[in-house]
């Protein structure tokens, strides 16, 4: 019988595997990558600004890990081509893509902008379109990949004063379960990460102790998630444990979507 680690290793283990982070600068796009690092990908960190990508792969670095990164903006499809073509350096391909680049915008629904509702549908929600479709043919031309998109609760459920963040988060959970359909037999997962609340830079603004105390009373946990209790969810989604698992989605969201009352 192989050892308890070797077993583990063979189920979960990414050694040799380009992973790219897009958000990969973000509070939970930092364990994200922290997680892939630490399963032995090498992490490509990909995200707006770079000073953000810098502390990221230094980070990672100083855990052991190997990591590279790039800048993106995941509105411009000539950015995420050429995320591409640097994840590509180090072994010619890119195995996993993790979309976790995201904006929130918080107003009652009648004070909602047209110009909120187009920044937040253009980076959530045609962003991982794009992605998925620029990354998509690379691995379906590779006959193999995996890629993981995160939405959210309100993929699932309304949540009031984010309705422009609603309507995209349930369009990257039914896009994920599409282009699972679509790519079926091509040796390409896709999946989608569903976290709760996590206390992050997108959302420190939103949470007013009335609404935290509303948060607490959904979540049958009563508590706020950690960034690093999504890795599990991730190691699952791209790893070899996962191979039979395309087009549906984790919740990490300590109960909030199981609860009525
Ligand atoms: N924090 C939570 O409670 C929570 C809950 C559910 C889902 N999410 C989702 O998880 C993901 C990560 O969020 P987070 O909490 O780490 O927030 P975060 O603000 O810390 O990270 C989001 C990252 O996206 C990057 N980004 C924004 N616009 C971009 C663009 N045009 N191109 C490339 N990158 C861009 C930002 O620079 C930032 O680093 C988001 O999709 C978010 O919607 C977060």
């Amino acid at each position: 019988m192989a050892s308890t680690s070797r077993y583990l290793q063979d189920l979960f283990g990414l050694d040799g595997q380009t992973a790219v982070v897009i958000g990969g600068a973000g509070v939970l796009g930092g364990a994200l990558c922290a997680g892939l690092a630490q399963a032995g990908a090498h992490v490509v960190v990909a995200d707006v600004t770079e000073e953000g990508c810098r502390n990221r792969a230094a980070e990672l670095e100083k855990l052991g890990g190997k990591a590279t990164w790039t800048t993106v903006d995941v509105t411009s499809r000539a950015s995420l081509e050429a995320l591409l073509e640097d994840a590509k350096k180090p072994t010619g391909r890119c195995d996993i893509l993790v979309n976790s680049a995201g904006v929130n915008n918080g107003t009652d629904f009648l004070d909602h902008t047209e110009e909120a509702w187009d920044r937040v549908m253009a980076i959530n929600l045609k962003g991982v379109f794009v992605a998925c479709q620029v990354f998509g043919r690379h691995m379906v031309d590779n006959g193999r990949g995996a890629i993981v998109n995160i939405g959210s609760v309100t993929s699932h459920l309304p949540l009031s004063r984010v309705f422009g963040y609603s309507a995209s988060k349930a369009g990257v959970l039914n896009l994920t379960r599409n282009i699972a359909h679509d790519f079926g037999t091509t040796g390409v997962r896709v999946n989608c990460i569903c976290p709760g609340f996590f206390p992050a830079e997108q959302n420190r603004k939103l949470l007013t102790q009335q609404r935290i105390d509303a948060i607490m009373n959904g979540t049958p946990m009563r508590r706020f998630g950690e960034p690093n209790e999504l890795i599990g969810a991730l190691l699952l989604l791209v790893s070899d444990a996962g191979r039979f698992i395309t087009g549906t989605h984790v919740n990490v969201d300590g109960g909030f979507t199981c609860a009525w009352l």
